[in-house]
């Protein structure tokens, strides 16, 4: 099976899937949504109502602040892949538990196989966790961690983790706008650092 094939057979196993009881209240799974491969995997908690109800990731509020944030660093939405931590919506938007975390995993991980992506950024600090901790790393308060430069060395070459704050964090607190978008800058200095020789002409 080539790249797309497999990217099709993964959405669709999201799509019909019944590993975990988020799947009795979902309305549309979200599988995720991007180029296969990507240079960029955002990577957000869980779909929200607006996203349980288009099956497209980050389509809500949150949403068009993340496009806003892509804009501003001359990132086009359609260059960079979007997902979730878990795929399916958990009811009132509480947060995922474990046990849907862990029957979830195997889909990010498939993404992860497929996308190939330079640089992994984490919105928020439930899906920094997970990141980091997936890497061995020891997560500390987003507060610290955020804008920080992660670098993985992994049998296909480096990877780059840069957690941020989730783009819903803005709603209730402005002023983390402006860091949002110091650490987006961040995002663009390294990708226009990295040489990615391997890469070029993909
Ligand atoms: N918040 C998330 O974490 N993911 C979405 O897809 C939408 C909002
Ligand atoms: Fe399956 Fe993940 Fe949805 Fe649970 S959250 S039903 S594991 S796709």
């Amino acid at each position: 099976m080539n790249t797309e094939h497999e990217r099709i057979a993964l959405d669709e196993a999201v799509r019909t899937c019944t590993l975990c009881p988020l799947a009795e209240t979902r309305t549309n799974a979200v599988p995720g949504d991007g180029p296969v491969p990507a240079r960029i995997l955002f990577i957000g908690e869980a779909p929200g109502r607006n996203e349980d109800t288009k099956g497209v990731p980050f389509v809500g509020r949150a949403g068009s602040i993340l496009n806003g944030l892509l804009e501003g660093i001359d990132v086009a939405r359609d260059d960079v892949f979007i997902t979730n931590i878990v795929k399916c919506r958990p009811p009132k938007n509480r947060d995922p538990n474990q046990e849907e975390i862990e029957a979830c995993r195997p889909y990010l991980d498939s993404q992860l196989s497929l996308i190939r992506p330079e640089v992994i950024v984490p919105l928020g600090r439930f899906a920094m966790r997970w990141v980091l901790e997936s890497y061995g790393i020891a997560p500390g308060p987003i507060s610290e961690v955020h804008g920080k430069v992660f670098r993985i060395q992994t049998i296909s070459g480096e990877r780059v983790i840069i957690p941020v704050y989730h783009p819903a964090a803005t709603i209730y607190r402005p002023a983390f706008r402006e860091v949002l978008a110091a650490d987006f800058e961040t995002i663009r200095a390294v990708l226009d650092n990295s040489m990615a020789p391997d890469r070029l002409g993909r």
